[in-house]
């Protein structure tokens, strides 16, 4: 049976970009894989966070997990900070890592750019991002196409550990849906849609309810063409909203652009909404439930036990081949 890892920040209110890009293509994984999803919130501290909300985001995380389908009797769900064995490995990623690839990746570029004060941390999280996925020898990393930077060099980290010490770690391989890998910003289709944005009409958050759904999309940025057809590069903003309702809606794009054939953006953009506003509703309806619950303190007591367990393993056979700690008379 292969192994899945598949990490998400708490670092606000996942958007639709994280539902289509990632989330949704986790539960029909749990049939036929033993699947570990982590709540990463030690990412999420890599940029300021404000101490209460971080807490509230990493319950609400958990509620959307289980909320898409997501069920831990199948799956490990557990909080990165409470498995140890993530910053242990971690550390000894960085002293595999050299620093020229890490200044490389385009995150750290993005998000440290015209930043005053800049935290280490922001350099070395894909050390910990490797550490994070080679703990539980994954097969399979189902990611968005923002993160393929960061997998490509958790494959060096792995491949290079494997060469100088010993062979230890699973090689992972990246799995990029072909359709939504990428979802763009509402207000601007050249930037990726974030839960971290500023800009709260730039992304729809997966709790929206239906009136601001409404109200997001029908402020969403366009063209002045007035024609829908897809096309990336003359025409992001469209494309993008093209992407989003054929994922909602299982049509493909093609069907999509001969039905708004000569039809105007206010009529799209209106039948997009609902389509988007059906596709969240279910999911925003459970989640009520879930939050409530104290079900949940149980599944991550759980599912941080059994990750533990799985780390612990890795993390001493990777202890012993770097020569860490003591040998023993
Ligand atoms: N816009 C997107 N389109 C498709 N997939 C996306 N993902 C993120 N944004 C999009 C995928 O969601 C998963 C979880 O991402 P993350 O929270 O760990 O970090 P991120 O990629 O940095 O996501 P955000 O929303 O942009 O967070 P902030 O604003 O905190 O940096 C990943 O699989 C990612 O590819």
């Amino acid at each position: 049976m292969q192994t899945v890892f598949s990490g998400i920040q708490p670092s606000g209110m996942l958007t639709l970009g994280n539902y289509l890009g990632a989330l949704k293509h986790f539960p029909p994984m749990q049939e036929s894989s033993d699947c570990y999803f982590c709540i990463v919130d030690q990412h999420a501290i890599t940029v300021p966070q404000d101490r209460l909300a971080l807490r509230e985001n990493i319950r609400s995380l958990t509620a959307l997990y289980i909320a898409v389908g997501i069920d831990p009797k199948k799956s490990t769900l557990f909080i990165q900070s409470e498995v140890p064995a993530h910053a242990q490995l971690g550390w000894m990623m960085q002293c595999v890592a050299y620093i020229g690839e890490l200044e490389r990746m385009t995150q750290f570029k993005d998000k440290s750019t015209g930043k005053e004060a800049v935290s280490a941390s922001l350099l070395t999280y894909p050390p910990l991002m490797a550490a994070d996925i080679l703990l539980y020898q994954t097969n399979v990393v189902p990611v968005g196409e923002d993160q393929k930077q960061h997998l490509e060099l958790t494959r060096n980290l792995a491949e290079r550990f494997n060469n100088k010490y010993n062979d230890i770690f699973t090689v992972p391989e990246v799995q990029i849906p072909k359709v939504g890998a990428r979802i763009m910003s509402l207000d601007d289709p050249h930037k990726k849609m974030s839960k971290s944005d500023a800009n709260a009409k730039s992304y729809i958050s997966m709790l929206d309810d239906a009136k601001t759904i409404e109200k997001k999309i029908k402020s969403a940025v366009t063209d002045t063409e007035g024609t829908i057809r897809f096309d990336r590069e003359e025409k992001p903003a469209v494309s993008n909203l093209l992407s989003i309702f054929s994922l909602c809606s299982h049509r493909s794009i093609e069907e999509l652009e001969q039905a708004y054939e000569g039809i105007g953006y206010g009529h799209f953009k209106a039948d997009l909404a609902e389509v988007v506003v059906a596709t969240l509703a279910p999911i925003r309806e459970r989640y009520e439930e879930l939050i409530q619950s104290s079900e949940l303190d149980a599944i991550l007591d759980e599912g941080a036990n059994k990750a533990s367990r799985a780390a612990a393993k890795t993390l001493a056979k990777a202890e012993r081949a770097m020569g860490l700690g003591r040998k023993r008379k």
